[in-house]
């Protein structure tokens, strides 16, 4: 609200504060031959968020709801990130509930806490919404492709910031990542109450068969999905169709990720002390370098 913009004016502007962002970590990709112990967080997700102002905490799968609640008490928000597990039984599914449970509470309560889905993220968050898994096959695996806005995007909280020209490239220009095998159909979207009471519907794009939601964010929630990777054009290198590298890209790759820094920045949420929250801080771990084309450039690994 207005009163809590006004206080974040004076406390954010004056005082400086860090903005720590968890970033989700997930079961390790089968037959991942760098892995060091049983979960990671794709390098390019940190780099995405620090790109924008904000540093990042990992936050482990396997952990226990009070361990979760406390860290959702020290952090900003939220960024759930692409990759490939199981978005109903995975240790990183049931984290995320708990995440999202926290933060509806949250927002009820006026306190704004945002959440990022990113490709597999957006699958997480539609699942999570509609309680059920509603998503289909598409061929979306490495293409670029421009984006389709309704009519809503252009007064969308993610998209009005957006310079003019950097938004005529994004309709234009085939200019986002697209690396899924599966997808939320316009049709599947459009026949749940649930989600289509939850979600505005800002893109949308189509594989030649069917149309699917590309971008979406709540309507009474700081709640944000992409089914594309801004991250992808900055920060990863993969030498495959879909990789776009141009200026409008790695443009957008920023706008989004200030977005979101800019929402972090609208609540409280502090770790007890300095020294709390630099132990917390992804600073405590090194990335992996995995080659250059491999689909992560640098993971990191958690035990
Ligand atoms: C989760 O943690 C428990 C003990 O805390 C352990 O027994 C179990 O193997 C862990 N599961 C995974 C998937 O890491
Ligand atoms: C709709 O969702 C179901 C799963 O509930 C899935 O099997 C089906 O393929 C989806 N259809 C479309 C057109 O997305
Ligand atoms: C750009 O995307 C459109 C789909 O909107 C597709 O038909 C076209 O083939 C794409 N062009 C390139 C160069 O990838």
């Amino acid at each position: 609200g207005l009163s809590r913009d006004i206080l974040c004016l004076f406390v954010c502007e004056l005082f400086d504060v860090s903005v720590p962002l968890g970033v989700l970590a997930q079961e390790n990709l089968p037959g991942d031959q760098f892995a060091r112990g049983s979960s990671y967080i794709a390098a390019s997700y940190v780099k995405y968020l620090e790109g924008a102002g904000a540093r990042v905490v990992p936050i482990r799968i396997n952990r226990t709801e009070e361990e979760y609640a406390n860290i959702f008490n020290s952090i900003n928000g939220l960024l759930l990130p692409g990759g490939d597990v199981d978005l109903q039984k995975s240790q990183f599914s049931r984290a995320a509930r708990i995440f999202y449970r926290l933060a509806l509470k949250a927002n009820d309560g006026g306190d704004h806490f945002p959440i990022w889905g990113t490709c597999q993220g957006f699958q997480q968050l539609s699942v999570i919404t509609a309680h059920k898994n509603l998503l289909t096959l598409t061929d979306t695996k490495a293409v670029a492709l421009p984006l389709t806005l309704t009519p809503a995007a252009l007064s969308s909280r993610v998209f009005r910031g957006f310079p003019k020209d950097l938004l005529q490239s994004l309709i234009e220009k085939n200019i986002t990542s697209n690396f899924h095998s599966w997808s939320l159909s316009v049709q599947n979207f459009s026949r749940n109450a649930k989600l289509k009471r939850f979600y505005k519907v800002l893109s949308t794009n189509s594989d030649g068969k069917k149309e699917f939601i590309s971008t979406m964010e709540a309507y009474r929630y700081p709640f944000y999905a992409v089914q594309w990777h801004p991250e992808k054009s900055s920060f990863e290198w993969i030498d495959k169709p879909g990789m776009i590298h141009s200026t409008a890209a790695v443009a957008v790759c920023f706008y989004t990720a200030s977005f979101f820094v800019s929402e972090a920045m609208k609540n409280q949420h502090h770790f007890s002390s300095a020294a709390e929250e630099e132990r917390a801080l992804i600073y405590n771990f090194s990335p992996v370098y995995r080659g250059a084309d491999a689909i992560f450039v640098q993971n990191y690994y958690f035990d």
